[in-house]
């Protein structure tokens, strides 16, 4: 569900039409829907409403000053991974107790300056980072809260990359492992161990894995509290779908109905932490067609935008759907499907200038007859899009734009040649 939308031929993002935003802040560009990302946090915060829960929108997957503000305004939380992150989500004006801090590698830097912050809770990832948070905490003289990320080991059926709870992956400590834990540091006087974390992986396209993970944990929890250990707040995490394709996530309300009924009285304060199902379709690539080049096998249109901008077809083998953003004659309105083929449509790849084969946005992709300076749109592509851009080969990194009715501004600007160079 997203707010793009052909309206005559022409794509529009809300109410204004992208090739205008394309003309104005040229290509390549990002172009974010508010009303998008509003309806999404709205959605969730409905479908979850029974439990009360802690929103905290996952700033790794959409991070930009304006999209954290209209989140915070919106009365969401944060999950941050980094110190980076807790200074954007600060900057947003984001409420610091409203934000959870996760990750294997904190920094006695990044610890110090969350505990000075205050951080709502530390999702702690092992016994040594426990300690360490727990002798930060005792230098500062302040307690802090720490939830225990817990390694549940249930198959989330996704992405190898984007699999976290698996007993083989580096995150969180495992569930067999989490009595002794609280055993060992469920009394620190300074780092108050009250809670337990969960992110299985991302995208999750079922609450099955996520209903097997809430059930080892509310089982670990009851042993916990049989030991005596308060245990206040659970947090489920994030990795709910989003449309890649049309319909293909659950939408919130069906995560709901079968993860709400399990935590319904169990006392517990929820914590979600959403990221793509909140950004994901709210976001566009615009990318203008350069040169349209039979190749020995395939044909490619190459693009101004590459795998600098986008990169997650190079890393996960993800899939975008791609359409011009002007249909021309006798281009019907597309189904966001990746095989949807359209009449007089030929197959192509669709590349980058990156000096990588892997510089790839589509493979095997039946594309409307594109020509040099044509319009397409790389859509849900709002989520692990700008965030994970880089400037190799010396490529600025695009514009963010953000439109709001008929409005539209540009929120990030586009790099320049001097910002590449600044600081060397
Ligand atoms: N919470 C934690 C602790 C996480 O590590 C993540 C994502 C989230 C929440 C949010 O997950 P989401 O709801 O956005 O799926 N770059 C990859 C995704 C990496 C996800 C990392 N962690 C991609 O492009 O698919």
């Amino acid at each position: 569900m997203d707010f793009f939308e052909y309206r005559n031929g022409e794509l529009f993002c809300e109410d204004v039409a992208v090739a205008d935003i394309a003309a104005k802040a040229g290509t390549p560009v990002y172009i974010y829907s508010a009303a998008t990302l509003l309806h999404h946090y709205r959605a969730i915060e409905q479908a979850f409403a029974e439990l009360k829960p802690l929103i905290c929108y996952s700033i790794k997957s959409l991070a930009n000053l304006s999209v954290l503000r209209l989140l915070a305004q919106a009365g969401s939380g944060f999950d941050v991974v980094s110190g980076g992150e807790i200074a954007r989500a600060l900057a947003a004006g984001g409420d610091p107790s409203k934000i959870v801090y996760a990750g294997v590698g904190k920094t006695d830097r990044e610890i110090r300056e969350a505990i000075a912050a205050g951080i709502g809770t530390f999702n702690v990832e092992s016994e040594a980072e426990f300690e360490n948070l727990a002798r930060l905490a005792a230098e500062a003289k302040r307690t802090v809260h720490a939830a225990l990320r817990v390694n549940p080991d249930v198959d989330p059926k996704t992405h190898r990359y984007t699999t976290t709870g698996k007993k083989e992956t580096k995150f969180g400590v495992d569930i067999e492992r989490a009595e002794r834990f609280f055993d060992r540091y469920g009394r620190d006087e300074f780092a108050r161990l009250d809670a337990i974390h969960l992110h299985i992986g991302s995208p999750i396209y079922s609450a099955d894995p996520y209903v097997e993970a809430i059930r080892k944990t509310l089982d670990l929890i009851a042993r916990l509290r049989d030991k005596g250990f308060s245990v206040t707040a659970l947090d489920i995490g994030g990795g709910f779908g989003a449309d890649y394709e049309e319909h293909r996530s659950p939408a919130a309300v069906q995560y709901a109905q079968q993860i709400v009924p399990l935590l319904r009285g169990s006392g517990l304060a929820i914590i979600l932490e959403p990221g793509r199902q909140i950004s994901c379709n709210s976001g566009l690539l615009v990318t203008q067609v350069q040169y349209v080049k039979q190749g020995g096998e395939r044909n490619f249109v190459i693009v101004d935008a590459a795998m600098t901008d986008l990169i997650r077809p190079a890393l996960y083998e993800a899939q975008h759907f791609i359409y011009p953003v002007r249909l021309g004659e006798g281009v019907p309105v597309p189904q966001r499907k990746m095989d949807f083929a359209p009449p007089a449509g030929t197959k192509v790849d669709v590349v980058g200038g990156v000096c990588e084969s892997s510089d790839f946005l589509a493979k095997d992709r039946v594309l409307p007859p594109a020509g040099r300076g044509d319009l397409l749109a790389v859509f849900s592509a709002g989520a692990y899009g700008f965030v994970m851009a880089s400037q190799y080969n010396s490529r600025p990194r695009p514009p963010e734009v953000l439109v709001e009715g008929d409005a539209w501004r540009i929120v990030r600007r586009r790099e320049t040649y001097e910002d590449l160079m600044a600081g060397e």
